[in-house]
């Protein structure tokens, strides 16, 4: 595998004639639930790169969502899974005990910060994760109601979906939900929902919650738990003011509500820590890890220490969350992110925020960028000072990145998401500024936006 590229080449039309095929047969019997933003065939991954099977290699910084946190296919990523298959492929945890998932939630234990034992529910998705967090929360208060924010996503799953804000259509012939989820606005700084300035508001998102919400509308004692992104994902890449994850711990310590991370895109290293939370330095009682946790493998964690997961045997459990090649790849990635990836996040991060933020000087149709490590987003608006959001600008990047060999994820209405691997290197950040100012460029010139010599 040394010959396998390290940069984009482009070398058919997209989609390639393989790639078509393929792509006819999937329209055929998969779901057509999926939203897909531009046709890439995956046919092998290296690293950070993903070739087509018409050989065209593109740079990935989409990670498959944020998830191939080690990159794709990381040697001892790989090597471990292959142990562990010629070993034991399952027997669930829910009735037995096998070495891989006990390594695993040691691993993870030792990874979550906080005071005591911690001990992790295993399932195979991120939504799992939070469905775990749902019940877990109303069995250790004895309560039934939720606070969650407007941008969330914490998934698809009923209980889950029940949290989610992100957009109409996710929540669109489903109804109805969960009952018992109060969402309140997310300190969405860029566009504050109550018209302030961060470092000179009043935390107006702090005391909506305090002053009028649990004054006039759910008290507060019957609150099991607030579900909270530290930084939001699909709802477009924000990150909360340490100052706002500092707000809700003390108002969930006043009235003995639980507070959740959905670290499950913010977590395992990408944002330069280990969870995203430790850059507020709060901690939240459980924490709902996925994604980059196996890099690739499903799994899902929910983690809290044992005074809280402290239910009895039978409350919950699944038959695959934390399968034998999960967990052992989830050692592998664990080890790796803690010993290279997060510092390498924070490093590459760094770099690549500094230079988008200097991008911002040439092109007024960025209106924001933001983000800790490799979880950045780049917000993009008609013009800075009305701040009207520019969704076929975002969207005829992702293409036009597409179209140069650059893979990418819109989040939120209009915001770019950059979440590659956390392995990339100088050579590849920079190479992925290159082609995201040349589709930058290619996307106005093909919108016909005026102001643009271009
Ligand atoms: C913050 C967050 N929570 C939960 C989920 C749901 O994860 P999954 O798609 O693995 O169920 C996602 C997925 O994007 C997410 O970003």
């Amino acid at each position: 595998m040394s010959d396998f590229p390290t940069m984009p080449a482009i070398v058919t039309e997209l989609p390639g004639p393989k790639a078509k095929k393929l792509i006819a047969r999937d329209a055929k019997h998969v779901s057509p639930s999926y939203t897909r933003g531009y046709p890439l065939v995956a046919q092998e991954a290296r690293g950070a790169i993903v070739k087509d099977p018409d050989g065209n290699a593109f740079l990935d910084f989409a990670a498959g969502i944020a998830v191939v946190s080690t990159g794709h296919c990381h040697p001892e990523v790989v090597a471990a899974i292959k142990d562990q298959a010629d070993r034991l492929l399952h027997i669930s945890g829910t009735d037995f005990y096998y070495t891989a998932q006990v390594e695993a939630a040691e691993s993870v234990a030792a990874l979550v910060p906080g005071k005591g034992t911690k001990r992790v529910f295993f399932g195979n998705s991120g939504a799992e994760a939070i469905e775990c967090a749902i019940k877990l929360a109303k069995y250790k208060t004895g309560r039934k109601r939720f606070i969650a924010f407007y941008g969330a996503f914490h998934g698809r799953t009923t209980g889950a979906l029940a949290l989610t804000a992100s957009k109409a259509g996710q929540r669109e012939h489903f109804f109805p939900m969960m009952d018992g989820v109060t969402h309140v606005p997310y300190a969405y700084c860029y566009r504050c929902p109550y018209g302030q300035t961060y470092g000179k508001c009043k935390m107006e998102c702090l005391t909506f919650i305090t002053e009028t919400v649990f004054k006039t509308l759910v008290p507060p004692s019957e609150v099991a738990a607030l579900f909270v992104e530290p930084i939001q994902g699909e709802g477009g890449y924000v990150p909360a003011p340490p100052e706002f994850l500092q707000g809700l711990r003390k108002i969930c310590d006043k009235h003995g509500i639980l507070m959740v991370a959905d670290e499950v895109q913010s977590g395992v290293g990408r944002t330069g820590k280990f969870l995203a939370m430790e850059h507020a330095g709060v901690t939240a009682d459980i924490v709902c890890l996925a994604k980059g946790i196996a890099s690739g493998l499903p799994l899902s964690a929910c983690v809290a220490p044992d005074a809280i997961m402290d239910w009895k045997p039978g409350s919950h459990a699944s038959t695959f969350g934390g399968n034998p090649l999960s967990t052992a790849a989830a050692r592998a990635t664990l080890r790796l992110v803690k010993d290279e990836l997060m510092a390498n996040a924070q490093s590459q991060g760094e770099f690549l925020l500094h230079e988008l933020k200097g991008m911002m000087a040439k092109y007024d149709v960025i209106g924001d960028v933001r983000g800790k490590g490799l979880m950045i987003g780049v917000e993009f608006v008609k013009d800075r000072a009305e701040k009207e959001r520019f969704p076929e600008l975002r969207d005829a990047i992702e293409l036009c990145c597409f179209e140069n060999g650059l893979l990418t994820l819109g989040a939120g209405p209009n915001t770019l998401r950059i979440c590659p691997p956390l392995i990339i290197d100088r050579s590849q950040a920079k190479r992925f500024l290159e082609i995201l100012e040349k589709s930058l460029q290619a996307a106005l010139k093909k919108l016909g936006y005026k102001g643009y010599p271009f």
